[in-house]
């Protein structure tokens, strides 16, 4: 919300008086002096008039979580356990996720009550990379790395994949970075080859790569450096 909106939304507060309030150099948002009304405040910001506390600004929580299978990525499922109910936090119904993966896929799971940030990691156009370990039934086709590079065609969505990176590690495992999120991607793509994948861990989400000290369950709070890199 604009922060002349927010304080004209304050009992005795009219527009024109909020502008006054802003002109006049009495209100601060986390500290600073704002004349621009136009500036958009969030439930994060603490904000003053006068040196009094108008709002004291939620802390914004972020988390990364090592995802283990048979567990879903959705804040409530009737039937199974969700990653959710493996955070000890309270005000967990603020919380979302950034990125879901498939009941079995292991991995890098962002959660958080960012809004904002977490669309900057998720949204299309931000192009960053996920990166996957993927184990598969049958051998991986080397002719997979420049078809995978090249884009796959999709027919259901009538589109054709974003380049991605294909590295081969072994007979049957590699390592796949994609630029997008398309609905079971990594499984169609390998799919596409008549080949079963067997396994999937996501290693990274762009800059944020997981932390090999979690073990499959555990979580920790993002480091400052790393929700400043989104
Ligand atoms: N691709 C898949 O097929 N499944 C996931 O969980 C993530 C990417």
């Amino acid at each position: 919300m604009r922060l002349d909106r927010f304080l004209a939304n304050l009992p005795h507060c009219s527009h024109r008086q909020a502008r006054l309030l802003l002109a006049s150099g009495r209100t601060s948002v986390n500290g600073a002096t704002v004349y621009d009304g136009t500036q958009d405040v969030r439930v994060f910001d603490r904000i003053e008039l006068d040196g009094q506390l108008l709002q004291a600004g939620k802390p914004a929580r972020f988390f990364m979580l090592n995802k283990p299978a048979g567990c879903v990525s959705a804040t409530a499922d009737p039937r199974n356990s969700t990653v959710l109910d493996l955070l000890h936090e309270p005000d967990k119904e603020e919380l979302h996720i950034a990125g879901r993966l498939d009941f079995n896929t292991t991995g890098l799971m962002i959660i958080t009550n960012d809004g904002l940030w977490s669309r900057r990691l998720t949204q299309p156009q931000s192009l960053l990379g996920k990166t996957y370990l993927v184990e598969t039934e049958a051998p991986i086709d080397p002719n997979c790395v420049d078809r995978f590079a090249q884009g796959l065609y999709f027919r259901f969505e009538n589109l054709t994949t974003l380049p991605a990176e294909l590295e081969l590690l072994g007979s049957h495992q590699a390592r796949l970075t994609l630029h997008e999120g398309r609905y079971h991607q990594v499984k169609r793509m390998f799919g596409h080859f008549n080949n079963k994948v067997t396994a999937l861990h996501r290693e990274r989400m762009g800059p944020l790569l997981l932390d090999d000290t979690l073990a499959h369950g555990h979580y920790r709070s993002l480091t400052t450096e790393e929700i400043k890199q989104i």
